[in-house]
């Protein structure tokens, strides 16, 4: 099992907040789709920070989240699941107030990614666009508008320890 230090989570875990690009974010909840221009539907925008890791099994501590932060990792996969996110696995761990959502940031509609908005309430949007097409979920992780209105987002396989005020999300 990949084992990140806890220096390491913890310096980006603790930039959380730079994660979030306010002029991004604007153009994923308004209605006016022409701010969706140019952005590309491979990678979650809203962020400025990923933390990137290789394939295979990951533990990485995840305790200093504080609710409404949200971190977001990445994991080359050859899985045609992913082949619209250039063949990444983004997983999103999101502290609400007294749990964790964790999901995949791939789209259940046609598997382009899916960013962070910023907004507590529809925290993630799908950025492709087009007037009918993109998807907002809810801190549920449930679609509440666009193609995957009423679709879950993908939970990938994982487990979460506490222990002693750590608590440890496990990647499979
Ligand atoms: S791929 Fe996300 S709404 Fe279509």
């Amino acid at each position: 099992m990949k084992k990140i230090s806890r220096r390491h989570v913890i310096v980006t875990l603790s930039s959380t907040a730079t994660f979030l690009c306010p002029a991004v974010l604007n153009a994923a909840t308004t209605t006016d789709l022409s701010g969706w221009a140019n952005i590309p539907t491979d990678i979650p925008m809203g962020l400025k920070k990923v933390l990137r890791l290789g394939n295979g099994p990951a533990s990485i501590d995840i305790s200093q989240l504080k609710p409404g932060d949200v971190s977001v990792i990445a994991r080359p996969n050859d899985s045609a699941d992913y082949a619209g996110t250039g063949q990444t696995q983004f997983v999103a761990a999101m502290r609400r107030d007294k749990d964790y959502l964790i999901v995949e940031l791939t789209c259940p509609h046609k598997g382009k990614a899916i960013g962070l908005t910023g907004d507590p309430k529809v925290p993630f949007a799908c950025t492709k666009r087009g007037r009918y097409h993109s998807s907002e979920f809810d801190s549920n992780g449930l679609g509440v508008a666009g193609k995957s209105s009423g679709d879950p987002m993908i939970v990938p396989e994982h487990k979460l320890t506490s222990s002693n005020g750590k608590v440890v999300l496990e990647l499979a």
